[in-house]
């Protein structure tokens, strides 16, 4: 079984390595040259001049891409290729897109799966990644033995999109779950506390802690927005729960409320920085 990754990003490169360590990576390909090339330098891994021939060398094809944009234009290029190849895209992108390009997929007989994570950058490191899977149920066995070399838990969550709605049942909660810590933090220094014990206090003692909290806390106490997760990719994230909920004819006041505050921290220049800079919009007032 021959694997490409397609995508070394923030978490794309993060898992290659897990691939390559655990023997099961062969080839990788990415929009920008360059990072492939230092990819390919530091851990003797191929990399291939083209998408065509990524898709060539291999017979899994893993992607890690930003968004839907990305998504879409990378797998329309690459379906004519696709007979007898399993896709299986761990961006987090549109339920709805990504099952549209799946019947495209199996048109020309190859297989395509969602397979969104839930975890930062820090977790692939340590291989405690959950993947949400969604896709045909024969295929699944084979897809969960190559993505355990990179995660702790891979779960089957049902038909294409599946492990997408699962995503973003997660990201609405961590989205809102931020926002609303950023402001209990702004109300706790503002106060007179001390940032550091307030950070503590959420991260150990209070009642809503949570694994988001111990990661997140500190960061605020700090201001440190080095990336983990993108403010731009949580706005992403809210967005397409945005345009899912009036598909589904539902109502997501927590998340859209959240939507506009990581926005307003986009026009405060955090587009590229951690979603935790969300604390930015609070405590400027
Ligand atoms: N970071 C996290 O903690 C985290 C956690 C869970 C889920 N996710 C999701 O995982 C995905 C990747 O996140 P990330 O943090 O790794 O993002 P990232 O660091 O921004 O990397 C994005 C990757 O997509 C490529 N790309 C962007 N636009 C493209 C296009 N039009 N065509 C081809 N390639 C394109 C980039 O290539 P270039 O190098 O050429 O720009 C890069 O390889 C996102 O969907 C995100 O929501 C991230």
């Amino acid at each position: 079984m021959r694997v490409g990754l397609v995508g070394l990003g923030v978490m794309g490169w993060r898992i290659g390595v897990n691939l390559k360590n655990s023997g099961k990576l062969d080839v990788v390909y990415n929009r920008t040259q360059s990072k492939a090339q230092e990819f390919s330098e530091r851990y003797q891994v191929k990399s291939a001049s083209s998408l065509k021939e990524l898709v060539q060398d291999s017979d899994f094809i893993i992607l890690m891409l930003s968004d839907d944009t990305a998504v879409r234009e990378t797998v329309t290029s690459m379906i004519p290729m696709l007979k007898g190849k399993t896709l299986i895209d761990m961006s987090t992108i549109s339920p709805s897109l990504s099952m549209e390009l799946a019947i495209e997929v199996s048109k020309v007989g190859g297989k395509m799966y969602d397979a969104p994570v839930v975890g930062t950058s820090i977790m692939v490191e340590q291989k405690k990644l959950t993947v949400l899977v969604g896709g045909p149920e024969e295929g699944f066995r084979e897809v969960q033995d190559l993505l355990m070399s990179t995660a702790s838990s891979v779960l089957y969550m049902g038909k294409n999109g599946m492990g997408l709605y699962a995503k973003l049942v997660n990201n609405l909660l961590i989205g809102a779950y931020v926002a609303s810590m950023a402001e209990a933090f702004n109300l706790g220094v503002r106060s007179g506390l001390d940032p550091k014990q307030v950070a503590e206090f959420l991260a150990k003692y209070s009642s809503a802690r949570s694994p988001t909290s111990e990661i997140k806390a500190g960061k605020m106490a700090t201001r440190d927005y080095s990336t983990q997760f993108a403010t731009k990719h949580m706005r992403k994230d809210l967005e397409i729960i945005d345009r899912e909920a009036q598909k589904l004819g539902i109502i997501n006041p927590m998340s859209s409320l959240a939507l506009q505050l990581y926005r307003m921290a986009e026009a405060m220049g955090f587009t590229e920085e951690d979603y935790v800079s969300v604390l930015e919009v609070f405590s400027r007032k």
